[in-house]
């Protein structure tokens, strides 16, 4: 399940319904899904066959309608990184830069770990938002934030847009951020 991490103050906010109301405050939408619907051999599994991503994608066809159906989605796909990943440190170092973009950045997480990190509203700050398996994300546009991989350097995720040209990367350069 979700954790945020305030950075201003190192509060640390845990339980679904916690997170879903903070995070709900910053208008980012929360959801979940069941990740053992996914057939253990891929519940852990970084490296995809094009065989196994329709197969994830299979496996949540019903969650991933219902997602799009409310919320205008009319492509989705699945990425997933690890150590295998060619250029993975160079990658996340383009992660790691403050941006927004046109639409907003949705992020199912099927196996492994990620961070959101994003700016909130003044009083709060910048915040991380520490993701697992089920966990379901949707950044709205225009919003400050960026990506990034944690310790285990392994995630699975389905994607879904609007257009795919709508969430090219738009640089925001922010004094206030502190890495
Ligand atoms: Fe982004």
């Amino acid at each position: 399940m979700a954790e945020i991490r305030i950075r201003n103050t190192e509060e640390r906010i845990k339980g679904e319904e916690n997170v879903r109301a903070f995070l709900e405050s910053q208008e980012v939408l929360y959801e979940h899904w069941n990740p053992s619907k996914l057939p253990a051999s891929l519940q852990n599994k970084f490296v995809l066959s094009d065989e196994e991503k329709a197969e994830i994608l299979a496996t949540f066809d019903e969650e991933i309608r219902d997602l799009a159906d409310r919320r205008g989605y009319k492509t989705w796909d699945i990425i997933s990184l690890s150590d295998a990943t060619p250029n993975l440190d160079e990658l996340l170092k383009k992660f790691e830069n403050v941006h927004t973009h046109t639409e907003d950045e949705v992020r199912a997480i099927t196996a492994g770990k990620g961070i959101f990190i994003i700016k909130g509203t003044d009083d709060v700050g910048y915040f991380d938002v520490e993701l697992e398996a089920g966990d379901v994300i949707s950044v709205p546009e225009h919003k400050p934030h960026f990506f990034t991989l944690m310790e285990n350097r392994q995630i699975v995720a389905v994607r879904l847009f609007i257009e795919t040209e709508g969430w090219i990367a738009h640089p925001y350069a922010d004094p206030v951020f502190q890495k």
